[in-house]
Protein backbone atom coordinates (compact mmCIF):
# COMPACT_ATOMS: atom_id res chain seq x y z
CA UNK A 1 0.00 0.00 0.00
CA UNK A 2 1.43 3.49 -0.80
CA UNK A 3 1.88 5.90 2.13
CA UNK A 4 -0.15 8.60 3.04
CA UNK A 5 1.29 11.90 1.09
CA UNK A 6 1.88 15.04 2.91
CA UNK A 7 2.92 18.73 1.76
CA UNK A 8 5.41 20.84 4.19
CA UNK A 9 5.34 24.44 3.60
CA UNK A 10 7.72 26.53 4.98
CA UNK A 11 9.42 29.76 4.31
CA UNK A 12 13.05 28.46 4.65
CA UNK A 13 14.74 25.13 4.80
CA UNK A 14 17.87 23.93 5.53
CA UNK A 15 20.65 23.75 3.28
CA UNK A 16 18.91 25.71 0.50
CA UNK A 17 17.80 29.20 2.90
CA UNK A 18 18.36 29.46 6.70
CA UNK A 19 18.00 32.52 8.75
CA UNK A 20 17.34 30.66 11.81
CA UNK A 21 15.89 27.19 14.10
CA UNK A 22 12.81 26.73 11.27
CA UNK A 23 14.98 26.29 8.49
CA UNK A 24 16.52 23.31 10.85
CA UNK A 25 12.99 21.84 11.40
CA UNK A 26 11.32 21.97 8.07
CA UNK A 27 14.50 19.68 6.71
CA UNK A 28 15.03 17.17 10.13
CA UNK A 29 11.48 17.11 11.23
CA UNK A 30 10.01 15.73 7.18
CA UNK A 31 13.11 13.31 7.60
CA UNK A 32 11.76 11.82 10.31
CA UNK A 33 8.43 11.25 9.46
CA UNK A 34 9.18 10.13 5.71
CA UNK A 35 9.16 6.40 6.63
CA UNK A 36 5.46 6.95 7.59
CA UNK A 37 4.53 9.24 4.67
CA UNK A 38 5.30 10.24 1.84
CA UNK A 39 6.43 13.81 2.55
CA UNK A 40 7.46 16.64 -0.05
CA UNK A 41 8.97 19.86 0.82
CA UNK A 42 8.21 23.31 -0.80
CA UNK A 43 9.36 26.47 -0.20
CA UNK A 44 9.83 30.13 -2.53
CA UNK A 45 13.12 30.18 -5.11
CA UNK A 46 14.75 32.66 -3.30
CA UNK A 47 18.02 34.45 -5.85
CA UNK A 48 20.23 32.76 -2.78
CA UNK A 49 19.64 29.34 -3.67
CA UNK A 50 22.09 27.65 -6.01
CA UNK A 51 19.79 25.42 -8.20
CA UNK A 52 22.91 23.77 -10.14
CA UNK A 53 24.06 22.91 -6.71
CA UNK A 54 20.99 21.36 -6.22
CA UNK A 55 19.91 20.19 -9.75
CA UNK A 56 17.13 22.24 -8.90
CA UNK A 57 14.75 21.74 -12.33
CA UNK A 58 11.63 23.30 -13.91
CA UNK A 59 8.81 20.81 -13.14
CA UNK A 60 6.40 23.04 -14.63
CA UNK A 61 6.05 25.68 -17.20
CA UNK A 62 4.66 29.03 -16.13
CA UNK A 63 1.29 29.47 -14.90
CA UNK A 64 0.10 32.38 -13.04
CA UNK A 65 -1.54 33.86 -9.33
CA UNK A 66 -4.40 36.04 -9.60
CA UNK A 67 -4.79 38.42 -6.54
CA UNK A 68 -6.10 41.27 -6.39
CA UNK A 69 -7.18 41.76 -9.95
CA UNK A 70 -3.31 41.56 -10.73
CA UNK A 71 -1.67 38.33 -12.19
CA UNK A 72 1.57 37.24 -10.99
CA UNK A 73 3.72 34.62 -12.81
CA UNK A 74 4.73 31.60 -10.92
CA UNK A 75 6.66 28.13 -11.63
CA UNK A 76 7.06 25.36 -10.02
CA UNK A 77 10.70 23.86 -9.54
CA UNK A 78 12.06 20.64 -8.04
CA UNK A 79 14.98 18.79 -7.05
CA UNK A 80 15.32 15.56 -4.89
CA UNK A 81 18.39 16.14 -1.75
CA UNK A 82 19.18 13.20 0.49
CA UNK A 83 15.92 11.06 -0.19
CA UNK A 84 13.15 14.03 0.43
CA UNK A 85 11.45 15.83 -2.52
CA UNK A 86 11.86 19.61 -2.71
CA UNK A 87 9.12 21.75 -4.74
CA UNK A 88 10.28 25.43 -5.37
CA UNK A 89 7.85 28.05 -5.91
CA UNK A 90 9.61 30.50 -8.07
CA UNK A 91 7.98 34.36 -9.07
CA UNK A 92 10.34 37.31 -9.37
CA UNK A 93 8.30 39.33 -6.33
CA UNK A 94 9.04 36.29 -4.05
CA UNK A 95 12.41 35.69 -4.94
CA UNK A 96 14.53 38.01 -5.76
CA UNK A 97 15.44 39.73 -3.46
CA UNK A 98 19.13 40.29 -1.30
CA UNK A 99 17.23 39.15 1.47
CA UNK A 100 14.95 36.09 2.58
CA UNK A 101 12.38 38.64 4.36
CA UNK A 102 14.05 42.10 4.58
CA UNK A 103 17.54 43.57 5.59
CA UNK A 104 18.54 43.19 9.61
CA UNK A 105 16.64 45.98 10.97
CA UNK A 106 13.13 45.43 9.02
CA UNK A 107 10.99 43.44 7.00
CA UNK A 108 10.18 44.38 3.12
CA UNK A 109 7.16 46.81 2.57
CA UNK A 110 5.49 44.17 0.49
CA UNK A 111 6.04 40.83 2.31
CA UNK A 112 1.98 40.80 2.24
CA UNK A 113 2.34 40.32 -1.36
CA UNK A 114 5.45 38.31 -1.75
CA UNK A 115 4.27 35.25 0.74
CA UNK A 116 0.48 36.02 -0.93
CA UNK A 117 2.06 34.49 -3.73
CA UNK A 118 3.83 31.74 -1.93
CA UNK A 119 -0.01 30.65 -0.60
CA UNK A 120 -2.26 31.16 -3.85
CA UNK A 121 1.08 28.99 -5.25
CA UNK A 122 0.66 26.25 -3.16
CA UNK A 123 -2.86 26.16 -3.22
CA UNK A 124 -2.67 25.41 -6.76
CA UNK A 125 -0.51 22.50 -5.91
CA UNK A 126 -2.85 21.44 -3.25
CA UNK A 127 -5.66 21.83 -6.18
CA UNK A 128 -3.50 19.76 -8.44
CA UNK A 129 -1.93 16.75 -6.27
CA UNK A 130 -3.25 14.36 -4.16
CA UNK A 131 -1.88 15.39 -0.88
CA UNK A 132 -3.85 14.49 1.78
CA UNK A 133 -2.63 16.86 4.57
CA UNK A 134 -0.23 20.04 4.56
CA UNK A 135 1.75 21.20 7.52
CA UNK A 136 2.07 24.88 7.37
CA UNK A 137 4.79 26.51 9.77
CA UNK A 138 4.62 30.57 10.42
CA UNK A 139 2.84 33.31 9.75
CA UNK A 140 4.30 33.32 5.91
CA UNK A 141 2.35 30.16 4.88
CA UNK A 142 -0.69 30.89 7.47
CA UNK A 143 -2.53 31.84 4.60
CA UNK A 144 -2.71 28.67 3.12
CA UNK A 145 -5.27 27.70 5.82
CA UNK A 146 -7.62 29.98 5.12
CA UNK A 147 -7.47 30.03 1.11
CA UNK A 148 -8.35 26.18 1.61
CA UNK A 149 -11.21 26.43 4.09
CA UNK A 150 -13.00 29.38 1.52
CA UNK A 151 -12.46 26.84 -1.61
CA UNK A 152 -14.80 23.67 -1.62
CA UNK A 153 -13.17 22.11 -4.26
CA UNK A 154 -9.93 21.48 -2.05
CA UNK A 155 -10.40 18.81 1.06
CA UNK A 156 -7.08 18.48 1.95
CA UNK A 157 -6.73 19.15 6.31
CA UNK A 158 -3.87 21.28 7.71
CA UNK A 159 -1.70 21.40 10.66
CA UNK A 160 -0.61 25.23 11.49
CA UNK A 161 2.86 25.49 13.67
CA UNK A 162 3.72 28.38 15.78
CA UNK A 163 7.43 28.68 15.53
CA UNK A 164 7.85 31.56 17.03
CA UNK A 165 4.30 34.12 17.93
CA UNK A 166 6.77 37.51 18.04
CA UNK A 167 6.75 37.48 14.24
CA UNK A 168 2.78 37.67 13.36
CA UNK A 169 2.77 39.01 9.79
CA UNK A 170 0.85 42.51 10.32
CA UNK A 171 0.14 44.66 7.19
CA UNK A 172 -2.20 47.33 6.20
CA UNK A 173 -5.51 47.14 5.78
CA UNK A 174 -5.18 47.67 2.67
CA UNK A 175 -3.19 44.44 2.06
CA UNK A 176 -6.36 42.60 2.12
CA UNK A 177 -7.17 43.49 -0.94
CA UNK A 178 -3.92 43.01 -2.84
CA UNK A 179 -4.46 39.31 -1.07
CA UNK A 180 -7.48 39.13 -3.00
CA UNK A 181 -9.27 38.59 0.22
CA UNK A 182 -12.86 40.47 0.64
CA UNK A 183 -13.92 42.70 3.63
CA UNK A 184 -15.70 40.43 5.59
CA UNK A 185 -12.26 38.99 6.60
CA UNK A 186 -11.74 41.98 8.24
CA UNK A 187 -13.34 40.85 11.81
CA UNK A 188 -12.02 40.16 15.23
CA UNK A 189 -13.03 36.82 14.46
CA UNK A 190 -10.44 36.49 11.00
CA UNK A 191 -7.57 38.78 10.14
CA UNK A 192 -8.34 42.30 11.92
CA UNK A 193 -6.11 43.05 14.44
CA UNK A 194 -6.30 46.64 16.23
CA UNK A 195 -7.23 48.10 12.41
CA UNK A 196 -4.85 45.74 10.69
CA UNK A 197 -4.47 42.59 9.17
CA UNK A 198 -2.63 39.92 10.63
CA UNK A 199 -1.79 36.53 9.04
CA UNK A 200 -0.75 34.68 12.18
CA UNK A 201 -4.22 34.84 12.84
CA UNK A 202 -5.43 33.15 9.88
CA UNK A 203 -3.35 30.14 10.50
CA UNK A 204 -4.58 30.07 14.17
CA UNK A 205 -8.41 30.71 12.61
CA UNK A 206 -8.37 27.97 9.96
CA UNK A 207 -5.93 25.44 10.34
CA UNK A 208 -7.79 22.23 11.64
CA UNK A 209 -4.58 21.49 14.48
CA UNK A 210 -2.27 24.16 15.76
CA UNK A 211 0.76 23.19 17.13
CA UNK A 212 3.44 24.99 18.73
CA UNK A 213 7.23 23.86 19.37
CA UNK A 214 7.08 22.94 22.94
CA UNK A 215 4.10 22.21 25.49
CA UNK A 216 5.57 25.17 28.15
CA UNK A 217 5.59 27.37 24.86
CA UNK A 218 1.97 26.30 24.43
CA UNK A 219 1.01 26.91 27.59
CA UNK A 220 2.98 30.74 27.73
CA UNK A 221 0.97 31.73 24.71
CA UNK A 222 -2.01 31.67 26.53
CA UNK A 223 -0.93 34.45 28.86
CA UNK A 224 -0.81 38.85 28.47
CA UNK A 225 3.59 37.96 29.14
CA UNK A 226 4.06 35.85 26.02
CA UNK A 227 0.71 35.76 23.73
CA UNK A 228 1.92 39.26 22.11
CA UNK A 229 -1.35 40.69 21.90
CA UNK A 230 -2.84 36.87 20.34
CA UNK A 231 -3.19 35.51 23.47
CA UNK A 232 -7.08 35.55 24.05
CA UNK A 233 -7.52 34.04 20.14
CA UNK A 234 -5.47 31.95 21.06
CA UNK A 235 -7.59 30.94 24.22
CA UNK A 236 -10.68 30.74 22.00
CA UNK A 237 -9.02 27.74 19.42
CA UNK A 238 -6.83 25.85 22.77
CA UNK A 239 -9.19 23.13 21.65
CA UNK A 240 -6.65 22.71 18.50
CA UNK A 241 -3.74 23.66 19.97
CA UNK A 242 -0.49 21.58 21.49
CA UNK A 243 3.03 21.68 22.41
CA UNK A 244 5.46 19.45 20.65
CA UNK A 245 8.97 19.89 21.66
CA UNK A 246 11.42 19.81 18.65
CA UNK A 247 14.32 17.79 18.46
CA UNK A 248 17.40 17.96 15.74
CA UNK A 249 18.75 16.01 13.50
CA UNK A 250 21.26 13.69 14.70
CA UNK A 251 23.56 13.07 11.91
CA UNK A 252 23.38 16.37 10.52
CA UNK A 253 24.64 17.66 14.21
CA UNK A 254 26.86 14.40 14.92
CA UNK A 255 30.19 15.44 16.71
CA UNK A 256 31.23 11.97 15.46
CA UNK A 257 30.19 12.45 11.73
CA UNK A 258 30.97 16.55 11.64
CA UNK A 259 33.11 17.16 8.43
CA UNK A 260 32.96 21.01 9.93
CA UNK A 261 35.70 19.76 12.92
CA UNK A 262 39.16 19.16 13.13
CA UNK A 263 38.46 16.09 14.46
CA UNK A 264 35.63 14.03 15.27
CA UNK A 265 35.18 12.95 18.48
CA UNK A 266 32.69 10.69 20.89
CA UNK A 267 34.66 12.16 24.06
CA UNK A 268 35.66 15.08 25.79
CA UNK A 269 39.50 14.02 25.08
CA UNK A 270 38.40 14.51 20.98
CA UNK A 271 36.46 17.63 22.18
CA UNK A 272 39.39 18.85 23.91
CA UNK A 273 40.95 19.23 20.64
CA UNK A 274 38.40 20.98 18.87
CA UNK A 275 38.41 23.68 21.53
CA UNK A 276 42.44 23.77 20.88
CA UNK A 277 42.23 24.41 17.52
CA UNK A 278 39.02 26.58 17.66
CA UNK A 279 41.23 29.28 19.27
CA UNK A 280 43.91 28.80 17.78
CA UNK A 281 42.21 30.75 14.66
CA UNK A 282 40.55 33.43 17.51
CA UNK A 283 41.90 36.63 20.04
CA UNK A 284 41.41 34.08 22.43
CA UNK A 285 44.41 31.89 23.40
CA UNK A 286 44.51 30.93 26.71
CA UNK A 287 42.28 26.98 26.51
CA UNK A 288 42.80 25.91 30.32
CA UNK A 289 40.06 28.72 30.78
CA UNK A 290 36.30 27.62 30.62
CA UNK A 291 35.34 28.80 27.01
CA UNK A 292 31.71 30.05 26.96
CA UNK A 293 29.65 30.44 23.18
CA UNK A 294 26.95 31.92 21.91
CA UNK A 295 25.82 31.52 18.34
CA UNK A 296 22.26 32.56 17.41
CA UNK A 297 20.46 35.77 16.29
CA UNK A 298 21.60 39.10 17.82
CA UNK A 299 17.97 39.70 18.70
CA UNK A 300 16.32 41.11 21.82
CA UNK A 301 14.90 37.68 22.28
CA UNK A 302 17.78 36.02 22.53
CA UNK A 303 18.59 38.16 25.62
CA UNK A 304 21.15 40.65 24.19
CA UNK A 305 20.61 43.48 25.91
CA UNK A 306 21.22 41.14 29.61
CA UNK A 307 24.25 39.72 27.83
CA UNK A 308 25.88 43.14 26.46
CA UNK A 309 24.99 44.47 30.04
CA UNK A 310 27.04 41.54 31.77
CA UNK A 311 30.11 40.92 29.39
CA UNK A 312 31.86 43.60 31.07
CA UNK A 313 31.93 41.77 34.91
CA UNK A 314 32.32 38.51 33.14
CA UNK A 315 35.41 39.86 31.23
CA UNK A 316 36.69 39.81 34.63
CA UNK A 317 36.12 36.00 35.44
CA UNK A 318 38.82 33.59 34.71
CA UNK A 319 37.13 32.45 31.16
CA UNK A 320 37.15 32.92 27.31
CA UNK A 321 33.56 33.80 25.35
CA UNK A 322 33.31 33.62 21.65
CA UNK A 323 29.88 35.02 20.07
CA UNK A 324 28.94 34.29 16.43
CA UNK A 325 25.79 36.14 15.25
CA UNK A 326 23.87 38.08 12.62
CA UNK A 327 21.20 40.27 12.95
CA UNK A 328 20.41 44.35 14.83
CA UNK A 329 23.20 46.86 13.68
CA UNK A 330 22.35 48.39 17.76
CA UNK A 331 24.17 44.95 18.56
CA UNK A 332 26.70 44.28 16.32
CA UNK A 333 28.00 47.69 17.10
CA UNK A 334 27.55 47.12 21.25
CA UNK A 335 29.72 43.60 20.89
CA UNK A 336 32.22 45.24 18.03
CA UNK A 337 33.09 47.48 21.35
CA UNK A 338 33.46 44.99 23.72
CA UNK A 339 35.59 42.69 21.65
CA UNK A 340 37.74 45.71 21.60
CA UNK A 341 38.30 46.61 25.18
CA UNK A 342 38.44 43.16 26.41
CA UNK A 343 41.21 40.82 25.30
CA UNK A 344 38.61 37.34 26.21
CA UNK A 345 35.71 38.36 24.17
CA UNK A 346 35.95 37.32 20.72
CA UNK A 347 33.07 38.00 17.90
CA UNK A 348 32.28 36.99 14.87
CA UNK A 349 29.50 38.21 12.61
CA UNK A 350 27.69 37.26 10.06
CA UNK A 351 25.81 33.59 9.19
CA UNK A 352 28.35 30.50 9.33
CA UNK A 353 27.37 27.18 9.51
CA UNK A 354 30.46 25.42 9.40
CA UNK A 355 32.00 27.86 12.24
CA UNK A 356 29.23 27.32 14.27
CA UNK A 357 29.50 23.71 14.64
CA UNK A 358 33.39 24.13 14.81
CA UNK A 359 31.95 26.54 17.91
CA UNK A 360 29.51 23.99 19.61
CA UNK A 361 32.32 21.81 19.35
CA UNK A 362 34.87 23.77 21.29
CA UNK A 363 32.60 25.17 23.96
CA UNK A 364 32.45 24.58 27.47
CA UNK A 365 29.55 26.13 27.90
CA UNK A 366 26.85 27.35 25.62
CA UNK A 367 24.46 31.31 26.71
CA UNK A 368 21.06 30.93 26.35
CA UNK A 369 19.79 33.74 28.24
CA UNK A 370 16.50 34.30 26.03
CA UNK A 371 13.87 36.47 27.27
CA UNK A 372 11.37 33.83 25.54
CA UNK A 373 12.21 30.96 23.54
CA UNK A 374 9.67 28.82 21.87
CA UNK A 375 11.89 25.64 21.94
CA UNK A 376 15.34 26.85 20.89
CA UNK A 377 17.83 24.51 18.59
CA UNK A 378 21.28 25.75 20.07
CA UNK A 379 21.08 24.36 23.17
CA UNK A 380 19.83 20.52 21.60
CA UNK A 381 23.02 21.18 19.36
CA UNK A 382 25.18 22.10 22.51
CA UNK A 383 24.48 19.43 24.48
CA UNK A 384 24.43 16.82 21.33
CA UNK A 385 28.50 18.17 21.51
CA UNK A 386 28.86 17.80 25.04
CA UNK A 387 28.60 21.51 26.04
CA UNK A 388 26.22 22.24 29.22
CA UNK A 389 24.11 25.34 28.15
CA UNK A 390 23.54 28.27 30.64
CA UNK A 391 19.36 29.08 30.28
CA UNK A 392 17.01 31.18 31.26
CA UNK A 393 14.13 28.92 32.82
CA UNK A 394 11.58 29.56 29.40
CA UNK A 395 9.66 28.24 27.18
CA UNK A 396 11.11 25.07 25.53
CA UNK A 397 14.83 25.66 27.30
CA UNK A 398 12.56 24.26 30.70
CA UNK A 399 11.17 21.36 28.18
CA UNK A 400 14.72 20.43 27.28
CA UNK A 401 17.66 21.57 29.58
CA UNK A 402 17.30 20.74 33.82
CA UNK A 403 19.53 22.22 36.17
CA UNK A 404 22.83 20.41 36.55
CA UNK A 405 21.78 20.50 40.37
CA UNK A 406 18.94 18.15 40.22
CA UNK A 407 21.69 15.59 38.20
CA UNK A 408 20.60 12.06 37.78
CA UNK A 409 22.26 9.55 35.37
CA UNK A 410 19.66 7.85 34.69
CA UNK A 411 17.50 10.20 33.56
CA UNK A 412 17.41 10.47 29.12
CA UNK A 413 17.81 14.55 29.92
CA UNK A 414 20.11 16.56 29.07
CA UNK A 415 21.47 19.26 31.98
CA UNK A 416 23.02 22.47 31.98
CA UNK A 417 22.88 25.61 34.39
CA UNK A 418 19.10 27.41 34.89
CA UNK A 419 19.04 30.22 36.49
CA UNK A 420 15.21 31.67 37.33
CA UNK A 421 14.80 35.60 36.01
CA UNK A 422 16.67 37.37 32.95
CA UNK A 423 18.47 40.02 35.24
CA UNK A 424 22.11 40.64 35.45
CA UNK A 425 22.80 39.47 39.04
CA UNK A 426 20.70 35.96 38.51
CA UNK A 427 22.89 35.59 35.12
CA UNK A 428 26.05 36.87 36.72
CA UNK A 429 24.89 34.24 39.58
CA UNK A 430 24.64 31.23 37.36
CA UNK A 431 27.55 32.12 35.44
CA UNK A 432 29.41 32.09 38.69
CA UNK A 433 28.01 28.36 39.53
CA UNK A 434 29.43 27.41 35.86
CA UNK A 435 32.79 28.67 36.89
CA UNK A 436 32.68 27.00 40.40
CA UNK A 437 31.27 23.41 38.38
CA UNK A 438 34.08 23.89 35.65
CA UNK A 439 36.57 23.99 38.69
CA UNK A 440 35.01 20.46 39.76
CA UNK A 441 36.62 18.77 37.06
CA UNK A 442 34.83 15.49 37.92
CA UNK A 443 31.74 16.15 38.25
CA UNK A 444 31.94 18.36 34.97
CA UNK A 445 32.73 15.61 32.90
CA UNK A 446 30.77 13.67 34.26
CA UNK A 447 27.84 16.22 33.14
CA UNK A 448 29.00 16.99 30.23
CA UNK A 449 29.68 13.24 29.06
CA UNK A 450 25.90 12.45 29.75
CA UNK A 451 25.27 15.28 27.79
CA UNK A 452 26.78 13.86 24.92
CA UNK A 453 25.36 10.19 24.95
CA UNK A 454 21.61 11.91 25.51
CA UNK A 455 19.10 11.24 22.58
CA UNK A 456 17.63 14.83 21.10
CA UNK A 457 16.44 13.44 17.90
CA UNK A 458 13.12 14.01 16.43
CA UNK A 459 12.12 9.79 17.19
CA UNK A 460 9.68 11.11 20.55
CA UNK A 461 8.26 14.11 18.92
CA UNK A 462 7.56 12.41 15.45
CA UNK A 463 4.95 10.00 17.12
CA UNK A 464 3.22 13.04 18.33
CA UNK A 465 3.02 14.74 14.86
CA UNK A 466 1.82 11.47 13.41
CA UNK A 467 -0.78 11.23 15.94
CA UNK A 468 -2.30 14.27 15.08
CA UNK A 469 -1.81 13.42 11.35
CA UNK A 470 -3.54 10.02 11.87
CA UNK A 471 -6.45 12.02 13.60
CA UNK A 472 -6.76 14.48 10.99
CA UNK A 473 -6.99 11.68 8.14
CA UNK A 474 -9.35 9.79 10.25
CA UNK A 475 -11.92 12.30 10.66
CA UNK A 476 -11.08 13.52 6.95
CA UNK A 477 -12.27 9.76 6.35
CA UNK A 478 -15.20 10.18 8.13
CA UNK A 479 -16.58 13.07 6.47
P1 LIG B 1 15.91 30.72 16.40
O1 LIG B 1 15.17 29.86 15.45
O2 LIG B 1 15.05 31.48 17.33
O3 LIG B 1 16.89 31.61 15.71
P2 LIG B 1 17.02 28.20 17.41
O4 LIG B 1 17.88 27.94 18.58
O5 LIG B 1 15.76 27.45 17.32
O6 LIG B 1 16.79 29.77 17.35
O7 LIG B 1 17.79 27.84 16.07
C1 LIG B 1 18.88 28.57 15.62
C2 LIG B 1 19.60 27.78 14.54
O8 LIG B 1 20.33 28.68 13.71
C3 LIG B 1 20.62 26.82 15.10
O9 LIG B 1 20.84 25.78 14.16
C4 LIG B 1 21.88 27.71 15.20
O10 LIG B 1 23.08 26.96 15.25
C5 LIG B 1 21.75 28.48 13.91
N1 LIG B 1 22.37 29.80 13.86
C6 LIG B 1 21.91 30.94 14.42
N2 LIG B 1 22.71 31.97 14.13
C7 LIG B 1 23.72 31.47 13.37
C8 LIG B 1 24.87 32.05 12.75
N3 LIG B 1 25.15 33.35 12.85
N4 LIG B 1 25.67 31.25 12.02
C9 LIG B 1 25.39 29.92 11.92
N5 LIG B 1 24.33 29.33 12.48
C10 LIG B 1 23.50 30.09 13.19
C1 LIG C 1 11.79 29.86 16.23
C2 LIG C 1 12.03 29.98 17.72
C3 LIG C 1 12.90 28.88 18.28
C4 LIG C 1 12.54 27.53 17.70
C5 LIG C 1 12.58 27.60 16.18
C6 LIG C 1 12.23 26.26 15.52
O1 LIG C 1 12.66 30.58 15.46
O2 LIG C 1 12.55 31.24 18.07
O3 LIG C 1 12.76 28.86 19.69
O4 LIG C 1 13.43 26.54 18.16
O5 LIG C 1 11.66 28.54 15.73
O6 LIG C 1 10.97 25.80 15.90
Amino acid sequence: MSKPRILFCASEVYPFAKSGGLADVAYSLPRALCTSYTIEVVLPLYQCIDRKAFGIELLDVQSEVKMGGISYPVSLYGCLYEGVAYRFIYSPLLCDRAFLYGPPDSGYDDNALRYGIFSYAVVNLLKKEAYSLVHLNDWQSALISLLIKEDISIQTKSVFTIHNLAYQGIFPHKALRELGLDESYFSMESLEFYGQINLMKAGIAYADRITTVSPTYAKEILTPEFGCGLEGFLDFHRHKLSGIVNGIDTEHFSPLQDKALVVPYTDLRGKAVNKRAFLKHTALKESKRPLFVFVGRFASQKGLDLLIEVLPKMAQLECSVALLGDGESKYHEALNALSKAYENIDVAYGYDEELSHRMYAAADFFLMPSLFEPCGLAQLIAMRYGVLPIVHHVGGLVDTVQDYATFDAKSAKGYGVVFSEPKADTFLKALDDALALYADKRRYNTIAKHNLRCDFSWKESAKSYIEIYETLRQESSNE
